[in-house]
């Protein structure tokens, strides 16, 4: 097995709850409950990001809000963040991201930055309702990222009111090569507020997954995933790529802080009942090595009902969030789950494209920066030829992305 040491390890920080927009489900704004301060600029460097380089020796934060970029020391986080040789992931709503501060930025982070922007349909009207923005802030900010040669995805929050349109907009993406990520919408915060938008596990075999295991680019971290145990650990052996990288990442693959230190097994876990410390009260080190609810979620061997008892237990998992969220267990099924297995000797009739797309989602993360350097994947296996062809794709992905976002 690989040394705990050796592993890509996410910290998802929401370094804040101010925030410019009111998109109306945000998940981060809390209406009545009264909150302790936010944590101040050294709290940051000390408590999260020290104690993360400490965890492991490939971390990555992930900044997100409210809106980070609102925060007056948002370039100082992120230098310190770089000199620590850490990768930043930005998650920004991207109204206040012009060209002048993307390349502090990118001077900032010494260009070890990925823009995460959120992109929930093509159809303007649907992104906008959810998004209290107009579609093209988004578009505008992934065209000045490819201009300037800055990594950039995509995030899509998958609900009833954008379900319609949910294979025609990664359908698009996945036409133009760019990486998505789903995420689901669940009832945190004011998202409380609207139980009518969370979608069944009907939608879930009839839209979500067609459209989600068609296309290997909209990353294999969601549940139902259904790839081999075998498969993935034989995979993982070859390339020196985590396992932990697949299924839900809950505890494995990442951890959520929120603004006022609260840790929790996701981001979406966050201000809920699954709270695993504080890292005021207690080192953000000891709660990731030691925190019970966040080992069970590792072991895999606490899961509830199907999940349990499935083939997919540690590839897949279930989506520990949409559990909670719906059962009020963390540890129960996913709801969203349409596989039936009747012990774990019952195979998805996905499987095998599944560990095509994983394989190929493998292949994909280990021979292209920022991917390798980021997961920390055996680089050694390519030969400089093959080396050549890697940096004529990355220039075809800017290409191609840029094209994608003006119609060129
Ligand atoms: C809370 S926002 C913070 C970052 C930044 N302000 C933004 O909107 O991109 C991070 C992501 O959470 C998503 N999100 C907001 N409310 C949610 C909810 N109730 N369930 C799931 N995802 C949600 C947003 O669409 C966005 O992609
Ligand atoms: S989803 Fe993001 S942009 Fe929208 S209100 Fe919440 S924090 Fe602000
Ligand atoms: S039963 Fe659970 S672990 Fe198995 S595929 Fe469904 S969500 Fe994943």
């Amino acid at each position: 097995m690989l040394s705990e040491r050796k592993k890509f390890f996410l910290c998802y920080f929401e370094t804040t709850r101010e925030c410019n927009l009111n998109c109306p489900y945000c998940m981060t704004r809390t209406t009545n409950k009264p909150r302790g301060a936010e944590l101040t600029t050294e709290e940051i460097k000390r408590l999260v990001i020290d104690q993360l380089k400490d965890y492991c020796s490939h971390p990555a934060m992930a900044f997100s809000g409210g809106e980070f970029l609102l925060r007056p020391d948002a370039l100082e986080i992120l230098g310190y963040t770089a000199r620590k040789g850490m990768w930043s992931f930005i998650n920004t709503n991207a109204t206040k991201l012009d060209k002048g501060l993307l390349l502090k930025i990118k001077e900032a982070t010494d260009n070890k930055v990925i823009f995460v922007f959120s992109l929930n349909s093509l159809e303007s009207k649907i992104h906008e309702w959810s998004r209290d923005d107009s579609l093209n802030t988004v578009v505008k900010a992934a065209k000045l990222c490819a201009g300037e040669k800055i990594n950039f995805f995509f995030i899509s929050t998958i609900s009833k009111s954008n379900l319609h349109t949910f294979k025609e907009t990664i359908g698009f993406l996945k036409s133009k090569g760019i990486p998505v990520l789903r995420s689901p919408f669940v009832l945190r915060g004011s998202g409380k507020d609207y139980s009518e938008l969370l979608f069944s596990s009907q939608d879930m075999k009839d839209v979500i997954h067609p459209v989600l295991r068609d296309y290997h680019l909209s990353y294999v971290s969601y549940a139902p995933f259904f790839a081999g145990p075998e498969f993935l650990e034989a995979k993982q052996k070859q390339l020196n790529v985590s396992i932990g990288q697949f299924g839900c990442q809950a505890a494995k693959g990442f951890v959520g802080i929120n603004a006022e230190g609260d840790v929790a097994p996701c981001v979406q876990l966050l201000d809920s009942e699954v709270k695993c410390g504080n890292v005021r009260e207690t080192p953000l080190l000891s709660i990731l090595n030691t925190n019970a609810v966040l080992l069970s979620l590792r072991e895999r061997n606490s899961l509830k009902g199907k999940c349990g008892k499935c083939r997919y237990k540690s590839t897949c998992g279930g989506c520990r969030a949409v559990a909670y969220y719906k059962t009020g267990d963390y540890l129960e099924s996913d709801p969203n789950c349409f596989f039936e297995p009747e012990d774990e000797n019952t195979r998805s009739e996905h499987e095998e494209m599944q560990n095509k797309n994983a394989d190929r989602f493998i292949n994909f993360i280990s021979r292209r920066e920022p991917w390798s350097s980021l997961f920390n994947t055996e680089k050694t296996a390519q030969s400089l030829p093959e080396r050549g062809r890697v940096i004529n794709k990355m220039k075809d992905y800017f290409k191609s992305a840029v094209g994608a976002l003006t119609g060129k």
